[in-house]
């Protein structure tokens, strides 16, 4: 087994969390290309040259740490959600330095270690692994825009000491993302490692329904076209059509709206909301976008709206390699038998865009009350080093 510290791997773990530490509890604030993000990434930089590490900033600002050769690659992203915890993404970067490190001093095998950058989607989903792999060109990433309109192409430039040259992936044999669960299984049954077995696709795309701004005390009810009574109907008419569609499993979310001019005594004339829907099936996935597109067409032609969208964006459902996915249940069945299971992940990781590249798997650990995207987020320090340990005994029976 590699020699991996857990003290020193939780030491480094509070130390990134030191950039953007923000909320109650152990809360992040660290958005993509934020000076927290910049700063949390030439700190982690430094971490891997004094690892013995290459320092690699790719166009897009994800910062690789290279070993020699042909290797395997580690890790996830430290960018956070605009409100966010200090484990998802920086645990997996962390403990890969941690590897990295361990078998360094063990003489091998080689490992390298990454951090993707905008993972949580500022801009797009996934950006820095998307552009990578090549699901997603350069040039269409950097015309889309955050939630104030800055580009990413804008934000890019602002990260120092990036490359011009992307990574070539035919380095790597395989690559490893360690994460918290961000839900409740692993925590209610009392386990502490999750295998995953499949990635669940996921489709986001931005609605605006544009109708009239008018002063909200002499506008009649009749004939008005409030904006936001447009959402209100879209949202519950979806609701009762996807009840045929969805299984328990099916997620979907608005989770921003934008209302024009949201002022208390004026009748909003424009609402442009996120519209996400998650799946671990592509035919429903499908249906889900048809039924939101003719749903929001209704609304719009019942009601005088003018319809538009945003861009669709998505990542598709993906399998993990047997071989690698292997190499952790063993790892998983020695370190902490009968306290692990093989389970799907709900949440997006750049393990998706990874696996067009390379194979690819993934392990989990317990968050507990199944907190994740909020302050509150957060790990029993025993089951971060437990999967810390499955990780590395991982590494070292492929290395
Ligand atoms: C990634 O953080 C996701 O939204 O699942
Ligand atoms: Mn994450
Ligand atoms: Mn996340």
């Amino acid at each position: 087994m590699l020699p991996v510290n857990p003290e020193r791997f939780l030491a480094d773990l509070h130390a990134l969390r030191a950039f953007g530490a923000a909320g109650v509890g152990k809360g992040v604030m660290r958005p993509a290309f934020s000076d927290a993000d910049i700063a949390a990434r030439g700190w982690l930089a430094d971490r891997m040259t004094e690892a013995g590490l290459s320092v690699h900033v790719d166009p897009v600002g994800s910062v690789f740490g290279l070993a020699d050769g042909q290797s395997l690659l580690l890790g996830s992203h430290s960018d956070s959600q605009p409100e966010g915890g200090w484990l998802d993404g920086a645990l997996g970067v962390i403990a890969a330095l941690e590897v990295a490190r361990a078998a360094v001093e063990a003489g091998g095998p080689p490992v390298s270690v990454v951090s993707f950058q905008d993972e949580e989607g500022r801009f797009g989903v996934t950006t820095g692994s998307a552009v990578w792999s090549g699901h997603l060109p350069l040039e269409t990433a950097d015309g889309l825009r955050d939630r104030d309109g800055e580009s990413f192409g804008a934000a890019r430039a602002r990260m120092p000491g990036r490359s011009g040259q992307f990574v070539d992936p035919a380095r790597f044999s395989g690559f490893f993302e360690m994460h918290i669960e961000q839900g409740p299984v692993l925590d209610r049954e009392k386990e502490a490692i999750g295998v995953v077995d499949a990635i669940v696709g996921i489709r986001d795309m931005k609605v605006t329904f544009e109708g009239e701004q008018n002063h909200a005390g002499t506008t009649p009810m009749q004939g008005r076209r409030d904006a936001f009574q447009a959402l209100s109907k879209f949202n519950t008419v979806l609701a009762e059509r996807f009840a045929n569609v969805v299984t328990p499993r099916t997620v979907w979310t608005i989770g921003h709206v934008t209302l024009h001019p949201n002022a208390s005594s004026i009748v909003p004339g424009r609402v442009t909301f996120s519209m996400q829907w998650r799946d671990g099936d592509t035919d429903r996935l499908d249906r889900m976008e048809r039924i939101i597109r003719e749903t929001a067409q209704e609304v719009a032609a019942s009601g005088g709206f003018e319809l538009s969208y945003g861009p669709l964006l998505g990542l598709e459902p993906v399998m993990m390699d047997d071989r690698l996915r292997g190499a952790l249940e063993a790892s998983a069945a020695a370190e902490v038998p009968e306290r692990w299971r093989v389970m799907p992940s709900g949440a997006l990781h750049d393990a998706t865009n990874v696996s067009k590249m390379m194979p690819v798997a993934m392990l989990f650990v317990p968050s507990i009350g199944g907190i994740s995207h909020a302050f509150g987020e957060d790990t029993e320090e025993a089951d971060l080093v437990t999967g810390l340990r499955v990780l590395a005994g991982a590494v070292d029976a492929l290395g």
